[in-house]
Order: C-alpha cells, then sequence, then structure tokens
C-alpha cells in the first residue's frame, strides 16, 4: 500500500508535502486562505500582506515538483491577491484560465461604498502543452428547447447537438448556503458541482489529486466519487474530523452525512480557536 495515497494528513501541508513524491501527481486542487481574515481555527487567514505573499510563494514551490509533466493546478483565489498570485504562477507554468466563479448570490444589502463581490477567481495551469484535458466529460447537455429547435433532418445525429456544449470560464453555481444539502460546518466549503468538474476535466480515471489544503474535504470526496486517488493536508482537526465523515460516507445523501459529521465536529470541538472578524460578504 502507498502510504500516502487517499490520505488526508491532518498537519501543516508545507512539512507534510515531503510525504509526496515529486511526479505523482495528476492534478493539483486547491483552495488556499484567501486572506481574508476568516476563521479557520488558526491564523493561516489572517496574515500580513508580506508574510501571505511569501507563504503562498513557499506552498507553490513545494507542490509544483509533485506534478506530473503532463499535470495541471486550479487556484481558488479572491480578486485582492489573485493578480500577484497569477504573477507567482505565471512564472513557473502556463496560464489557461481565469475562470469566474459567479457565486449566485442573492441582490439584498452589499456594499454601500463599493460594488459588492459576488465572485471567487479561479486559475487554471499547466505544466506543459501536452496537458490531459477530457472535455467530453464536462460538456453541459443542451436543454429540451434547443434540442428541439435543433430537431430538423440537417441536425440528426450531430455530434455537438448529442454530446452537449463546451462549459465556458463563466460558472454560475450557487454557493452552499446554511441550509443547502451539502453544507458542513466549514466557512469556505465549496459545492461538489464545481470540483466534480474539475477533476474530471483535469484528472484521468484512477489518477491522483492534491490538495494541501482541504478544509472539510472537498477535493478528496469529489476524487472518491469519481474514481480517482486522492492526497492531502489540513491543519483544523476539526475539520479533518468532519471530511473523515464525508469520506466515509461518500454516496450517503449529503443532509445524512451532515449529521453523521455532526457528531464528528462535537467530539473534535475543543481543539478550534475563537472566532476573528473577516471581511464579510466575501469568498465562501
Ligand atoms: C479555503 S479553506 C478550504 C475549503 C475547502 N476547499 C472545502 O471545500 O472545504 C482553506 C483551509 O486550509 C487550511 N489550512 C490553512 N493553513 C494550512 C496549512 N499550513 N496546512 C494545511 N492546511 C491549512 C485551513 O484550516 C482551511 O480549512
Amino acid at each position: 500500500m502507498t502510504p500516502w495515497l487517499d490520505q488526508v494528513f491532518c498537519e501543516d501541508a508545507l512539512a507534510g508535502l515531503a510525504r509526496i513524491p515529486d511526479g505523482s501527481i495528476d492534478l493539483v486542487l486547491t483552495d488556499p486562505p484567501y486572506n481574508l481574515g476568516k476563521d479557520y481555527g488558526n491564523a493561516s487567514d489572517r496574515q500580513s500582506v508580506e508574510d501571505y505573499l511569501a507563504w503562498t510563494e513557499r506552498w507553490i514551490d513545494a507542490v509544483l515538483p509533485k506534478l506530473k509533466d503532463n499535470g495541471s493546478l486550479y487556484i481558488f483565489l479572491t480578486w485582492r491577491y489573485a493578480p500577484e498570485i497569477f504573477v507567482m504562477l505565471k512564472r513557473r507554468m502556463t496560464m489557461m484560465n481565469e475562470i469566474i466563479w459567479d457565486r449566485r448570490v442573492p441582490s439584498m444589502g452589499g456594499s454601500t461604498r463599493s460594488f459588492s463581490s459576488v465572485h471567487d477567481t479561479i486559475g487554471f495551469f499547466v505544466k506543459r502543452k501536452d496537458y490531459y484535458f477530457d472535455l467530453d466529460a464536462v460538456r453541459i447537455p443542451y436543454d429540451a428547447a434547443t434540442k428541439k429547435a435543433r430537431s430538423r433532418s440537417i441536425f440528426v445525429g450531430a455530434k455537438w447537438l448529442e454530446v452537449g456544449y463546451n462549459p465556458k470560464d463563466l460558472w454560475s453555481v450557487s454557493r452552499l448556503h446554511r441550509e443547502h444539502a451539502e453544507r458542513v460546518d466549514h466557512p469556505t466549503q465549496k459545492p461538489l458541482e464545481i470540483i466534480e468538474r474539475m477533476v474530471k476535466a483535469s484528472c484521468p480515471p484512477g489518477g491522483v489529486v492534491l490538495d494541501p489544503f482541504m478544509g472539510s474535504g472537498t477535493t478528496a470526496l469529489a476524487a472518491k466519487r469519481l474514481g480517482r486517488h486522492y492526497a492531502g493536508f489540513e491543519l483544523n482537526p476539526a475539520y479533518c474530523a468532519i471530511l473523515e465523515a464525508r469520506l466515509a460516507a461518500p454516496e450517503v445523501p449529503p443532509t445524512l452525512a451532515k449529521k453523521r459529521g455532526a457528531a464528528a465536529r462535537r467530539k473534535a470541538a475543543a481543539a478550534a480557536v475563537p472566532a476573528a472578524a473577516a471581511i464579510p460578504g466575501e469568498a465562501t
């Protein structure tokens, strides 16, 4: 058995990455702290700008050797530090996309002295031109009305109509609000729909996805559900307990997984540190 495969280590990613052999990872899919003052039970989202960017550069340099030559990297960011971090990554990789995740935030309240931020900025980077990318796995089916409108004989058997259209770089997917069935107790949990799209497109079946900042374990869960392997790290023991509960029940309805996760969370809650003020309304 490979000791690091299908494991999330409850430890600092920078220390733990030494466990992962170089050139063993198909996809790095990560959602690091944004430095917006979020409370993850640690100080990772409350650093000075200089420290945050220096730390980001350190983990990027520790992670990239782990990627295979045809591997890819997706990174969730916000507008605040995406410019600086994209420049770091563009010095080391080729940027393929800036994906905008429209979190479908309802039009209530928001900023009064600027425009309300309702999106995440996601970077998609590759190491080499022959990177793995399975477009057919992520095509979006045409709706019934479009198919009907194209029902004339010249369209019969048209591949594009049957297989669906290519996803664009604007992804409109609801954030996981408090009542959402998938939601567990993590402040910036990402929707499976988004993470699964990235895994299907950029990790071959049976391949390995690495997420150094697992949070509630969405990346690991997506990999497991889709027949890929995973590896990763999470600093907060309470989140490690949540992700273990999610991984133990990958197929059960998310609401049930949430209840099971609650018991594990209560057990591990002692490990959490008090909350700090975050920048309201930014990033989920
Ligand atoms: C933005 S959240 C990830 C959320 C995740 N994508 C999800 O869907 O739940 C970032 C996570 O990184 C963790 N973290 C921060 N610094 C870390 C470090 N040095 N090593 C490992 N995990 C760390 C935080 O505790 C937090 O849970």
